[in-house]
């Protein structure tokens, strides 16, 4: 064992964990947790600021974990000199496309702070950043290289992709983690410490490899929405009831994962990744069509769905620009707090241009990330706003959300996720649903639909 190695495995090696976001905060948690020193690093002195006082903007790390986490030594700063003493580097930072092309700006940037902070003795530097095949080859190993390190000698690089799925149902441990690096004692260094955190890591032989499968990953579930929002468009078309028949299919013990509806796909990952496999793909002479389609047909559900609830308000003799609209979720997806490309900007926006007055609501979105004020969500429903409200229009189905009191107080639902109740003769018209139009249910109390 290096001594590199030694020090990972008796706990005494220094952690750095640049960007403290949604995954390098729960990373920077889990490696205080496993026995680390932790140092994180963050560009953003008022996220810094709040997560010394135990201030977390993050939906998997609670106020009370986080101040424990801080108890135990992790160091969250502003300053990257605090870097110098570290170990192991991990990168969080963000990555996105700016008109299709990889953004790789703030991993170059980031890639330059650890080595111009780095020790002079080896250190273990793993991107977990999202990135493009060949990103760690043409970005990373030049930039470190630039600022006097030896890739693969003195500094030993690896990529491990994070995984995790914030309001998901498994937790941090259970998820394999890929570790792509293209030495032995590269690979291996960095297994040692994702080891410590949890239960398994997949080695692959070169960080192209690791890269890929992040890749492959996220554009397989972007593609199966797509076909999901595509079956469902169909399906209203048919009179089929979309998520009857997915459900029916989903009960197939093999060779079909279930995939299901929805107003539009939305955060950092799924509307994004896709993109940089495309671009890698046309640069090496590659169609892949497929998904190029596929990204097509998912931007263009949020103005589809835009139109059925302009339908859905005229068959209730209500014209858009003088509807008044509750929007129940903002974020992405259940239970967190992420606006990040939601679909339910792009709805709002539809609406107000259209003239229509929002009443957003959402108990996760943190206000500090809403930047455009028209969207700020009240945290918790208004009876009142709701029962005066042309329509409520359920887009995001968080737990916080009360199904049966929404069905009770709404004059006319339009459900995207397939989760609200009938009611009385509250009509709901259902994304998916060829046989909902604007249906009204003669039940006299609430009942869940499935
Ligand atoms: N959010 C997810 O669920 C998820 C899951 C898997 C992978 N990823 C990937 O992980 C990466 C990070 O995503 P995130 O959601 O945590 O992003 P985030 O925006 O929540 O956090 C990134 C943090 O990095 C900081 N930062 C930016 N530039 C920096 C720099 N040069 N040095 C130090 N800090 C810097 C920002 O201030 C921010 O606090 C992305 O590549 C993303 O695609 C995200």
């Amino acid at each position: 064992m290096s001594s590199l190695q030694n020090k990972i495995a008796d706990r005494t090696a220094t952690v750095g964990v640049i960007g403290l976001g949604y995954v390098g905060l729960p990373l920077s948690q889990h490696f205080t947790d496993a026995g680390f020193d932790v140092v994180g690093f963050d560009v953003d002195e008022e996220r810094v600021s709040r997560l010394r006082v135990g201030d977390s903007y993050v939906d998997d790390v609670d106020d009370d974990t986080l101040t424990e986490t801080v108890a135990r030594g992790f160091r969250p700063t502003a300053d990257p000199a605090k870097l110098a003493g570290c170990d192991a580097f991990v990168l969080a930072v963000p990555t996105g496309v700016e008109s299709g092309t990889p953004d790789m700006g703030a991993v170059r940037q980031a890639t330059r702070t650890v080595a111009e902070y780095a020790p002079d003795r080896d250190v273990l530097f793993v991107c977990s950043s999202t990135v493009y095949p060949g990103a760690a080859d043409e970005v990373i190993r030049p930039a470190l290289e630039n600022s006097g390190r030896i890739p693969g000698d003195d500094i030993l690089v690896s990529v491990v992709p994070e995984r995790l799925n914030p309001g998901g149902e498994y937790d941090f441990e259970e998820i394999p983690l890929v570790v792509g690096a293209d030495s032995v004692r590269e690979r291996e260094t960095a297994q040692a410490l994702f080891d410590s955190v949890v239960a398994e890591t997949v080695p692959v032989g070169e960080t192209i490899t690791a890269e890929s499968a992040k890749m492959i990953e996220n554009t397989y579930r972007m593609v199966n929405i797509a076909f999901a929002n595509q079956f469902a468009e169909f399906a209203e078309n048919a009179g089929v009831d979309a998520w009857e028949a997915i459900d029916a299919a989903g009960t197939k013990p093999f060779g079909f994962q279930k995939f299901t509806p929805g107003p539009g796909v939305g955060g950092h990952c799924i509307p994004v990744d896709p993109q940089y496999l495309t671009w890698r793909a046309k640069q090496t002479g590659t169609g892949l069509s497929l998904v190029d389609n596929a990204i097509e047909v998912n931007e263009a559900v949020p103005s589809r769905v835009f139109g059925q609830i302009k339908t859905a308000l005229s068959a209730h003799g209500t014209d858009l620009d003088d509807a008044s609209v509750v929007v129940l979720g903002m974020s992405y997806k259940p239970n967190v707090g992420d606006i990040r490309n939601s679909p339910a900007l792009d709805i709002c926006e539809l609406l107000i241009n259209a003239g229509a007055s929002i009443h957003p609501v959402d108990p996760h979105v943190d206000e500090a990330v809403i930047v455009d004020e028209r969207y700020e969500p009240a945290s918790a429903i208004d009876r009142g706003t709701l029962r005066s409200a042309d329509i409520a229009l359920f887009l995001v189905n968080h737990d916080k959300f009360d199904t049966d009191k929404i069905a009770e107080d709404s004059n006319l639902i339009f459900d995207a996720q397939n989760a609200v109740p009938e009611y009385n003769d509250t009509p709901v018209v259902r994304l998916g649903d060829g046989n909902s139009e604007v249906s009204s249910s003669s039940l006299k109390s609430p009942v869940s639909r499935r």
